[in-house]
């Protein structure tokens, strides 16, 4: 039986419908209209025990009004939510003991606490056992680096101090399903790399994660399963693999030549392939379809005919997969 199951779940919200400008919004005084708007469109989702899933989308997609759905922070519109057996929404207190969330956009820390009287305010809360609490904040601070910051208060903590320290108060109870929508956002490199190895952990361990990010490397590192949302429909769901599988159809090789590169001539000689500029003028980059032929001959022939100083290899990464998906462009 999957942890979570949603069936034909949608939200939709009341908008108020009114003309741009200031008559429009006089008008809108007088005589209030809404018109209804569907953020989430009738989706079907399931998830495994164990399963580490992305849900991304472009902005406004309705990825957050998911999570809020899946956590019962919202009722439905129509449809059902399922979670380890439990309606989220109607049963909010039983399903808070086996989930944790974190919206990265808001925080749940007690703004004039020091981070940890608010950890301690969650343990009480959740009903953690002192040893297990002591255990878990003894972990969160080897990876997630706590301690330095424990006794300050929230609202004096920088962005990723607070990111960190909202991550341990999601986490403190031990959640079996865990939904971070956006936990990576305004970090920087190195906060976000001891982020994702951390999540990574978490779901090597056995916690089932939903997360949103707009950042792929995230997702790349952190999840297994792609769940592509589209103005509130799933446009795309499987295998992060299988959609590179599906869609990564080209490669690169990036020669850096003897002389400069000779467009016209290199397309004259080695019309197989794709002929750009590279970004010096002794660069040249060859695009070459990977069901036309095998890397080891692309480049067997390619140094054997140019004898390039040196040469590099590149497939488009999920980002352009996903660009090109948002944009349309890729049969779905
Ligand atoms: N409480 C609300 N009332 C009215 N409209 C809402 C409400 N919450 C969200 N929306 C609308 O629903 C749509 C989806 O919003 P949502 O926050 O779920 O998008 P998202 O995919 O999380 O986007 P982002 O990537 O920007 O976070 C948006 O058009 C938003 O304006
Ligand atoms: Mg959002």
């Amino acid at each position: 039986m999957p942890i979570l199951e949603a069936r034909s779940l949608s939200k939709r919200f009341r908008r108020p419908d009114k003309k741009s400008g200031f008559n429009g919004a006089l008008k809108h005084l007088v005589q209030r209209k809404y018109k209804n708007f569907t953020a989430v469109d009738s989706i079907d989702l399931e998830i495994d025990a164990g399963e580490s899933v992305a849900y991304v989308g472009p902005n406004g997609a309705g990825k957050s009004t998911t999570v809020k759905l899946l956590t019962g922070i919202l009722k439905p519109s129509e449809g059902t939510v399922r979670v380890m057996g439990r309606d989220p929404h109607t049963e909010r207190i039983a399903n808070a003991h086996d989930i944790g969330v974190l919206f990265g956009q808001r925080t749940q820390l007690w703004w004039d606490l020091p981070v940890e009287e608010s950890l301690k305010l969650l343990k009480h809360m959740y009903r953690v056992p002192e040893a297990e609490y002591r255990l878990r904040i003894e972990r969160f601070d080897e990876l997630l680096g706590l301690g330095e910051f424990m006794p300050a208060l929230a609202r004096t903590l920088s962005l990723g101090q607070r990111m960190r320290a909202d991550l341990a108060c999601a986490l403190i109870h031990a959640p079996k399903m865990v939904y971070l929508d956006e936990p990576t956002i305004g970090l920087d490199i190195s906060v976000k790399d001891r982020l994702r190895a951390f999540l990574r952990q978490l779901v090597d361990d056995g916690t089932t994660l939903l997360l949103t990010s707009h950042d792929l490397a995230d997702i790349e590192e952190v999840c297994d399963r792609i769940v592509i949302l589209d103005e509130g429909s799933i446009a795309y769901d499987g295998p992060i693999s299988e959609l590179k599988a599906r869609y990564i159809t080209t490669k690169a090789v990036h020669l850096i030549l003897d002389g400069p590169a000779d467009l016209d001539a290199l397309r004259e000689k080695f019309p197989e392939y794709e002929w750009a500029a590279g970004q010096a003028a002794s660069e040249a980059v060859a695009t070459y379809e990977t069901v036309r032929s095998t890397t080891a001959e692309v480049l067997g022939h390619l140094t054997a005919r140019l004898a390039p100083r040196d040469l590099s290899l590149s497939e488009p990464d999920i980002e352009d997969v996903i660009r090109r998906l948002y944009a349309g462009e890729l049969a779905k």
